[in-house]
Order: C-alpha cells, then structure tokens, then sequence
C-alpha cells in the first residue's frame, strides 16, 4: 500500500537572540490510509514541531523549515502554492489540539462554528450545513445534538468540548487528521472515551491518524505503529507490538521500564535521570549519549544511523544484546 503522507528529512528551528535550536532535525515519517501512528516522547523533543511545520503553523518570526519534503498524494506541501495548500490543509488534513477551549470561539454557538467551516470549505446552503454539523455531532457520539448544537463552547464539558473539535475536524471529510495531546488535559475515563472515538473513526471512514503523546499507555491503546522521539529525531519506530515486546533503543527501554507494571510492582519506579539536552547544531554525537548508561566513546563522537529490520528501526550503534555486553566489557569499542 502507498503512504498517504510521507514526510523526509524534515528539519525545522527555533531561533532565539544568538541560539539556534534545531527542535526537529531529520524526521522522516510514512502515513498509511487508515492507521494510527503515534509519536511519544518527552517534553520538548519535538514532537509538536512536526506536525506544526506540516500544517504550517510556525511562526514565521522565530522559526524556520530548514529542510524536508512533506509528500502527500504524489505533491510535495511545502512546495505548494498557498491556494493549493489551503485546500489540503484544514481539509483534507485537519488537526485537534490539547485545549479545545482555545480553539472555540467563546461567543459563537457551536453550531455557528461548524457551520462556518463547512461552508468555507463546501459551496452548500446554511440549511444543508447545520443539517451536516448535526449529523457529525452524533458521529461523535454527542447526545441530544440538536440540543447540544445551539449551546456554547463553555456549556460543555472538556471531554465535549474536545468532541465539537473532532466533529469540525472531521467536517471536511479529511484523509489524515493530527491529533496532538488530545487527551492529556482530560480526566482518565474521558480520555478513554476520546481515544476509543478516534479508533472507531479509523475503523468507520479510513482516516490516518497520527498522535501525539507523551504517554506510553495510550499509544499502546490505540496505536498500530509508533515513532519515539528524543532531542528532536526519531529515535525508533516500528509496529506497537514489536517495539513494546523488544524495544531496542536505550530511551525507548528506558520509557518502557518507566511505566508501572500490574505484574510486577516495584518498590520505586525506574525514571531516565538527566533531561532532554540542548542541541547545539549541527548534531554530531548520539543525542541520548550523555543519559545513556550503555553509552561508549563512539556515541560521543558520531551521530548513529538507523539500524534494524522489518520496519523496526533504532538509532543506536549497538543491538540490546550489545548494549548489554558493552556496559560490563572494557568499553569503546566502535562497531
Ligand atoms: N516558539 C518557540 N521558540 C523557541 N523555542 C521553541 C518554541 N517552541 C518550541 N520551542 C523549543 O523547541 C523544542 C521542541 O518543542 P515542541 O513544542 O515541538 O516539543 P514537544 O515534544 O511538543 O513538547 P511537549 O510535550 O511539551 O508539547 C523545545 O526545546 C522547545 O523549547
Ligand atoms: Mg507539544
């Protein structure tokens, strides 16, 4: 099957005074119709900054795409005129953010709102519209929505509210949609709700979903695939089931020994010491090398490729049985 959306080498940076920070520095990711590719990761690795860049939403100020082609359908986005781009974007890929309040006007009904959007985009009439938004809130799942519809934005709940914003998402029959931390500011049964509504409109229209989170649990409720994150690339990526049974990078293995088991319960929980690093650019070690316990001479002093199989990847010099060998040998040894 062809991807629907594959972004290579995208690189975009931050510049602030005299610092450069190369907050997404070579991503590349591959988009199938109608699966759920999530992207984990720590605060800051970047994560928000790739689909920001996709959608064109950096601030042309402080940032820059420095890099990278984002092919969808065949046509590179980001050599698109802004007429054709507009159609794709907000169309045909369509994003949700973490505080839908921020994204609801608070003196339009939702109703209004919906309206509004699916007629920017559909030549159809005001009837038609409202009939279509009614619709699309009960394709997610909002009770009474003839009701619902005529409220406002802070009559709803957070989990609502979040609802309305995938329902105007979903308006323009999109192809991809991009949710970023959907969930995290909702309470834990509301956030399984949403998640479940993401799933069942992947099942129902076929749409690609990439997720942004940075909490394993949910990737590993909902995703097909998954890309870890750190310091700005990816660091392993592969099928959820394979990456969650062999994770082979040493901060993927350090994610997953993070996250409390029912099995096992453990006195205290294993966390990653250090934080994510500064990068100075151009990249020229092992980004994880200075938190990373089987690091040796080489991480230091080149940056390493993408090693693996079968769509399973990891940007490490060394297989975990290595890592393991290497952190009780004599260390140094560059393969
Ligand atoms: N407007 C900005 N100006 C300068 N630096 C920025 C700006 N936005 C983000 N950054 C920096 O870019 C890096 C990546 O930020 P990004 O928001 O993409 O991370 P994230 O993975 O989405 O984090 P979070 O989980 O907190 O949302 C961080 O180091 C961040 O400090
Ligand atoms: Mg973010």
């Amino acid at each position: 099957m062809e991807a629907i959306l594959k972004i290579k080498g995208l690189k975009s940076y931050y510049y602030s005074g005299q610092n450069v920070i190369p907050a997404v520095d070579g991503v590349d990711l591959d988009i199938y119709p109608g699966e759920i590719v999530g992207i984990v990761g720590e605060s800051g690795c970047g994560k928000s900054t790739v689909v920001r860049s996709l959608m064109g939403l950096l601030d042309p100020v402080s940032s820059k795409r420095e890099g990278g082609q984002a092919i969808y359908l065949g046509k590179d986005l980001f050599q698109m005129k802004e007429k054709e781009l507009c159609r794709i974007r907000g169309k045909e890929i369509s994003m949700i953010f973490q505080n839908p309040l921020s994204a609801l006007d608070p003196v339009y009904t939702i109703g209004d709102q919906i309206v509004e959007i699916i007629r920017i985009h559909e030549k159809i009439s005001k009837k038609e519209a409202y009939e279509k938004a009614v619709f699309l809130l009960k394709q997610v799942k909002i009770p009474s929505p003839e009701v619902r519809i005529q409220q406002y934005p802070h009559e709803l709940s957070g989990g609502m509210q979040q609802r309305v914003m995938i329902a105007i998402a979903l308006a323009c029959n999109p192809k991809v949609l991009i949710a970023d931390e959907p969930t995290t500011a909702l309470d834990v049964t509301i956030q399984d709700q949403i998640l479940s509504l993401l799933k069942e409109l992947r099942d129902q229209l076929g749409i690609a979903v990439i997720l942004i989170t940075h909490n394993m649990g949910v990737v590993a409720a909902v995703c097909d695939r998954m890309l870890v994150m750190y310091g700005g690339a990816v660091v392993e990526e592969g099928k959820c089931t394979e990456l969650f049974e062999n994770p082979c990078h040493p901060y993927t293995r350090g994610l997953l020994a993070a996250i409390p088991s029912i099995k096992e319960r453990k006195e205290k929980l294993y966390t990653i010491p250090g934080q994510v690093p500064k990068m100075k650019v151009p990249v020229q070690y092992c980004r994880f090398c200075s938190r990373c316990s089987y690091a040796q001479e080489v991480c230091h002093e080149k940056e390493p490729g993408m090693q693996g199989e079968n769509g399973h990847l990891y940007k490490c010099f060394y297989t975990p049985q290595q890592q393991e060998k290497e952190k009780c040998g004599p260390g140094g040894v560059a393969l």
